[in-house]
């Protein structure tokens, strides 16, 4: 059993003193772990205590920390240059550009906007939605996550604190809900439709005929399962219906796979695992281990803007794509296929914890994209966010790094190449945590 540890050490309270007296306190982290170095899904922190990482600093590290094959991608880059700026070109950029071509999730050639995050990515793709289409509407999702930038925080909608006190947001934006079938908002028939059929019906019958005509709609953007709000997986019947919705009515269909994109849900994209091809991907995190970079991937035939219409300094920038060309290459080789047996691995062994704890109301999620939903009442489904912040504070205090995602979920993403032994080590202790919880808050 994991001994509990004594946190945060001495060195770890220094530097948190420091934090807090010039970092901006908006950043929302919720438990003291200050890092030191990480080797796979290992971190230790600057006292010497070693952790599991199994948010994988959410959801980014995907080759895990520092793999050597990347690091030694960013030194020898860094030996020869830095930054040149998008004014000009280099070959790292064109041959990113040819990968994410290669795996785009469409038959069509495609063309990549190179960005700085997911956020970024997102602005990129509401511009050129609009510039394309010469459509100004927008349809997001309830729970959905985009970002904070102005564009992006529009669309943004899984927590009311992300959007207070910040508005205008841009205008443009209806949203409906996401067809969570655990907790479904809408009500229907489920002897004639599931949840996902619902929703279309929804926006077809509601949102189109009252407030927003389909023909002024530019695009739908939305994450294929959502991350921030609560790792939520939609009814198989949603996307290949809301693919059918944007052909009737010429409405791009826009996804945001910043979280389960990059060999996460075991194919690289998530979107994949319903067979629908999207217009445009929002790429990021998993894209270069940890170098900041996102990228817009869109078909060729919609992106139409010509030079000067959009831009920005670092796009492109050579450390990060050559650490994105390195990240590609592990997860194409052997990665990805790990993913998808950990993550089934990691899915059945939690099904069957769940059975054994009242509060686990449900474990969902595709592969290594998993979330555990916590409940005072399985019957009710009475959230658990006590339940929820002790479990992480309690895997946190015995070695396990986890976050929280929705209200009342635990998100589980450890690094692509994670081992079955470190699965084993952080269930053990995530198990304890439940536990410990369910004694003191059931
Ligand atoms: C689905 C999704 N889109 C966009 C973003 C924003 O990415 P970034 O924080 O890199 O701007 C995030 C970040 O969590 C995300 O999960």
């Amino acid at each position: 059993m994991a001994t509990k540890l004594n946190l945060p050490g001495p060195k770890a309270q220094e530097i948190l003193k420091r934090d807090a007296a010039t970092i901006s306190p908006s950043y929302p982290r919720d438990y003291p772990f200050v890092m030191d170095h990480g080797k796979g899904t290992e971190v230790w922190d600057v006292d010497g205590n070693r952790f599991l990482d199994f948010a994988a600093g959410i959801a980014v590290c995907a080759t895990g920390h520092s793999h050597p094959d990347v690091v030694r991608a960013i030194q020898t880059q860094a030996e020869k240059f830095i930054h040149i700026s998008s004014d000009f070109y280099h070959e790292k950029w064109a041959q990113l550009g040819e990968k994410l071509n290669e795996i785009a999730p469409f038959q069509e050639d495609a063309l990549c906007f190179m960005t700085n995050s997911g956020a970024e990515a997102v602005e990129a793709a509401i511009k050129l939605a609009r510039y394309h289409t010469r459509r100004s509407r927008f349809i997001g999702f309830y729970g959905g996550f985009h970002g904070r930038t102005m564009g992006a925080l529009a669309f943004t909608a899984s927590k009311a604190i992300q959007r207070r006190h910040f508005y205008p947001m841009m205008t443009g934006v209806v949203h409906v809900p996401f067809p969570n079938p655990y907790r479904p908002r809408l009500t229907f028939d489920p002897t004639k439709a599931d949840y996902g059929d619902a929703v279309i019906q929804y926006i077809e019958d509601f949102i189109f005929q009252y407030e927003c005509p389909p023909e002024d709609v530019a695009a739908f953007l939305l994450e294929p399962i959502q991350g921030e709000g609560g790792y939520v997986v939609p009814p198989d019947s949603f996307f290949p219906r809301l693919r059918a919705l944007c052909d009737k009515y010429g409405i791009l269909l826009i996804v945001d796979e910043v979280q389960s994109g990059m060999g996460r849900t075991g194919k690289w994209w998530a979107v994949q695992h319903w067979n629908v091809e999207p217009d445009m991907v929002c790429a990021a995190k998993g894209i270069a281990s940890g170098m900041p970079l996102g990228a817009l991937i869109a078909r060729k035939s919609m992106m139409d803007w010509p030079a000067g219409a959009h831009g920005n300094t670092y796009g492109g920038n050579p450390i990060s794509c050559a650490a994105s060309l390195e990240t590609i290459r592990l997860i194409d080789e052997s990665y990805m296929a790990n993913a998808a047996e950990m993550g089934e691995y990691t899915l059945d062994a939690l099904a069957e914890m769940a059975a054994r704890h009242p509060s686990m109301g449900n474990v969902r999620g595709k592969r290594l994209m998993i979330g555990v939903e916590f409940v005072r009442n399985k019957e009710t489904k009475e959230r658990g966010k006590d339940i929820r912040d002790h479990t992480v504070h309690h895997s946190f205090e015995h070695g396990l790094l986890l976050l929280g995602c929705g209200r009342n979920t635990v998100r589980l993403t450890p690094p692509l190449n994670v081992k079955k032994s470190e699965i084993d080590e952080g269930l053990e202790i995530f198990e304890s945590a439940v536990t410990a919880a369910e004694k003191k808050l059931l």
